[in-house]
């Protein structure tokens, strides 16, 4: 169990541009897709943090920075009070275990040719874990996950998607590390089983004091699972703060169009809400000006076209970056 109130990750200013037009020149015209743009927040021990938004809008780069799954271009990453965004990777190795991921689709997360005990004891060999540690550790774990030691005969494809990322968890808590990334965890699953999922997430926060980041673009979803959470928008934190903080007084228009586009009383009904209408805009070679303007009930010229807000505060641990917001 770790100590809950002292930070884990602290991401500063974050950026990660993505070169379109490839090539080694550097060209004064290039074109870069501003992926995460001066991105920061901080993931307290024992907290699951939730990161919300569209397709396209960084999630996933995010995370995967932060996990150095990618190298930012300027910004700061600190876990567990080191710096690590600019360790080398043999530097990194020593915190490869501690940062551990749980993907979207939990088949393709497995090597289809391994069942999934050999799939388990492998990882406990590549990080040294004591072979009658690593067995009781597995046992443990699968009747954590509600599930019976005869699965660990089985491959993959004999199991069902829900059992399959209960046994992923189990296999990222395998190594017991200080931090795991949940990228999407639910978004491929039957809704039937999505809420066992989020149920072993909460339980491994409560019980284990484990913390998460949780990506996701549902906000039931998010708010179900998440002590605090981040809405982004085209690479950039547009609220942020504890989630029922966020849904009792949300202040970016955009956070209150992701809400009222949630389908209310059946999920196959699905109810399109006027302020989201149209695509996402791009997050090519970004100008001055709010990126939410042209789809925003709120905009106003002048000062939404002319500056880019930044995120300010407005309430206990509430941020918004919004020249216009719904409340503050
Ligand atoms: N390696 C890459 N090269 C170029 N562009 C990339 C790369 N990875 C991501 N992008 C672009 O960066 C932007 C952010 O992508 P990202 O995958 O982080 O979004 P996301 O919020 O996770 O989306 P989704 O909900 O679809 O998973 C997108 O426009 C994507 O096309
Ligand atoms: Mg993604």
């Amino acid at each position: 169990m770790q100590a809950a109130g002292e930070n884990l990750v602290v991401v500063k200013n974050i950026k990660k541009y993505f070169r379109l037009d490839k090539g080694r020149i550097i060209r004064a015209n290039a074109r870069y897709l501003h992926a995460v743009d001066f991105v920061s927040f901080n993931i307290r021990k024992g907290e699951i943090f939730g990161i919300i938004g569209e397709s396209g809008s960084g999630k996933s780069t995010i995370g995967r920075c932060i996990i150095r799954l990618l190298d930012i271009d300027s910004g700061e990453v600190y876990f567990d009070g080191k710096k690590i965004s600019d360790l080398g990777p043999r530097e990194l190795k020593a915190y490869r275990k501690d940062m551990q991921m749980v993907f979207q689709n939990p088949l393709a997360s497995f090597n289809p040719k391994m069942t999934i005990g050999q799939t388990y004891r492998e990882i406990a060999k590549v990080y040294k874990i004591p072979k009658q540690e690593s067995e009781k550790r597995i046992h443990e774990l699968i009747e954590y996950i509600n599930l019976t030691d005869d699965v660990l005969t089985r491959l993959p494809k004999e199991l069902s998607g829900g059992q399959l990322q209960r046994l992923a968890i189990a296999r990222a808590l395998l190594v017991e590390p200080k931090f795991i990334l949940a990228d999407e965890p639910v978004s491929a699953l039957d809704v039937s089983v999505q809420a066992q999922i989020l149920n072993l997430m909460i339980d491994l926060k409560k019980e284990k004091g484990q913390t998460i980041l949780f990506i996701s673009h549902d906000l039931t979803v998010v708010r179900h699972v998440c002590d605090k959470v981040a809405v982004v928008y085209l690479g950039t934190i547009v609220e942020m703060g504890p989630t029922a903080e966020v849904y009792k007084n949300v202040a970016h228009p955009y956070t209150q169009a992701l809400i009222d586009a949630k389908p209310k009383e059946h999920p196959l009904e699905y109810k399109a809400h006027k302020l989201l209408e149209g695509e996402i805009s791009s997050a090519v070679n970004v100008k001055e000006g709010c990126r939410f303007r042209e789809r925003c009930s709120r905009f106003k010229e002048g000062l939404c076209s002319e500056r880019t807000p930044k995120l300010k505060k407005i309430g206990p641990d509430h941020y918004v970056a919004c020249h216009y917001p719904l409340i503050g």
